[in-house]
């Protein structure tokens, strides 16, 4: 019962609240500065900045790393240990989490669809040949350097 009402609190605090933290312009994340993570989370996709995804989201996804999106990115328990506990110190601190369902995917964020709407999303394809849209150096030729706006 509480956690229902918690739950719509919250809705109704983000939609209020989303639109002003985009607008601030805050764009730009910190890159990243661990070689282990560096190294293991870019082994099949472009190294995501932990600013991305609030602390429970990647708790839960380095708990599930057998199954991450259908692959086995399995780590042994030592890395698995310092790489979360990087992610968790350098995840977002902003913005309320839906603790029985934290996200999973950046993409799937709202600002994250806003951002890259279709038509311009499209074009960008057109003249880049980017064929994922993880593949975000592809478009922010910063971004492995945490910066986003300067295209
Ligand atoms: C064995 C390959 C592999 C490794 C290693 C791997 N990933 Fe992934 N990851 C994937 C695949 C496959 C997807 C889904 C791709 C798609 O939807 O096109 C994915 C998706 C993601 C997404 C969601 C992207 C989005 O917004 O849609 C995040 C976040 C992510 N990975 C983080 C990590 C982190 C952190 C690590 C390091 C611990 C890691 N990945 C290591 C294969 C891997
Ligand atoms: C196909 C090209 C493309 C890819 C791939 C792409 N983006 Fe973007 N991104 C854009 C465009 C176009 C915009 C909106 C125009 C702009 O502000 O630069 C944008 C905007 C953004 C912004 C806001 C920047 C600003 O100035 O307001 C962020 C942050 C961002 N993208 C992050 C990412 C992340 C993280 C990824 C990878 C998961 C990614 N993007 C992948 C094209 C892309």
């Amino acid at each position: 019962m509480k956690k229902k009402l918690l739950y719509v609190v919250g809705a109704v605090v983000a939609v209020v609240f989303i639109p002003l933290i985009a607008l601030a312009g805050d764009d730009n994340v910190p890159p990243i500065t661990n070689a282990l993570v560096q190294e293991e989370c870019s082994a099949c996709h472009f190294a995501f900045q932990p600013a991305f995804l609030p602390a429970l989201s990647w708790q839960v996804m380095m708990q599930n790393l057998d199954d991450h999106f259908g692959e086995d990115a399995s780590l042994a328990p030592g890395p698995l240990a310092e790489i979360e506990a990087y992610l968790v110190e350098n995840s977002k601190r902003r913005g309320l989490v839906d603790v029985d369902n934290p996200p999973q995917r950046i993409t799937e964020l709202r600002w994250f669809t806003q951002e890259h709407n279709e038509r311009e999303v499209r074009q960008m394809r057109e003249r880049n040949n980017v064929k994922s849209l993880l593949n975000c150096v592809a478009c922010h030729r910063g971004a492995d350097r945490g910066i986003y706006d300067d295209d």
